[in-house]
């Protein structure tokens, strides 16, 4: 039988990419299990999503700590008492210490909804379209000190329409999103993923993993 990684999510919001990697769990098309899922905010649906399929949810306040170090020592001691071995951030809206990253060496993922290096941090959908973007994405990358600037995991490239707003085209990353996501951390289960510097090597495929060439119907 296949070894099940363990995932751990954390999550500040809606959590449709958690639901994503779960569906895709189900599907039985991901060597997987989400183990718990804990937010900094009490009225995340993430949590709600969590409660439906019977995994450990909890919220845990930022503001009961004296400051992210100590928040984080805690985030730590919740998911290592949960066996956690793979650390997805899915719309969490906190930045991560060194503290978090030492106790999951290069086990920490994020998905960012621009094609990095460009428009990092808060508001990437306005970002690209206030630039005059005429593609942009989203991004699966390992976490690091920096924001949003640890290796690329994959990436799916998106085009910006004309008459685009915040929402059309945040609507059409998110999509990509649900796709790229669960395949990246499918990639990490299965041991594929080697950080070389700044480069991840992809064992078992030559091409970039990227959704559109994952999913051709995409
Ligand atoms: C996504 O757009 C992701 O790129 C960003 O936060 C958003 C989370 O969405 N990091 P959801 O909560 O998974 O629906």
């Amino acid at each position: 039988m296949v070894k099940k990684l363990k995932i751990g999510v954390l999550a500040s919001g809606n959590g449709s990419n958690l639901q994503a990697i779960i569906d895709r769990i189900l599907r039985g098309d991901l060597p997987a299990e989400v183990v718990c899922v804990i937010t900094n905010r009490s009225d995340a649906f993430a949590l709600e999503r969590a409660n439906n399929h019977g995994i450990t949810a909890f919220y845990l306040n930022h503001r009961d700590f004296s400051g992210r170090a100590a928040y984080d020592a805690a985030l730590v001691a919740a998911l290592k008492g949960e066996g956690v071995e793979l650390v997805v951030l899915a719309g969490f809206m906190r930045i991560i210490t060194r503290v978090f990253l030492d106790a999951f060496p290069q086990a920490v993922m994020n998905i960012h909804p621009a094609l990095l290096p460009s428009f990092p941090g808060l508001h990437a959908q306005q970002q690209a379209l206030d630039y005059g973007a005429k593609v942009t994405g989203c991004t699966v990358h390992f976490v690091d000190e920096g924001t949003d600037t640890g290796p690329i995991i994959a990436q799916a490239a998106i085009p910006i329409l004309p008459d685009d707003t915040v929402e059309t085209l945040s609507q059409r990353i998110h999509l990509q999103e649900h796709l790229l996501y669960p395949e990246a951390v499918k990639l990490y289960a299965e041991g594929r993923l080697r950080v070389e510097g700044r480069r991840v090597v992809v064992s078992g495929i030559h091409t970039s993993p990227q959704s559109s060439l994952l999913n051709p119907s995409a």
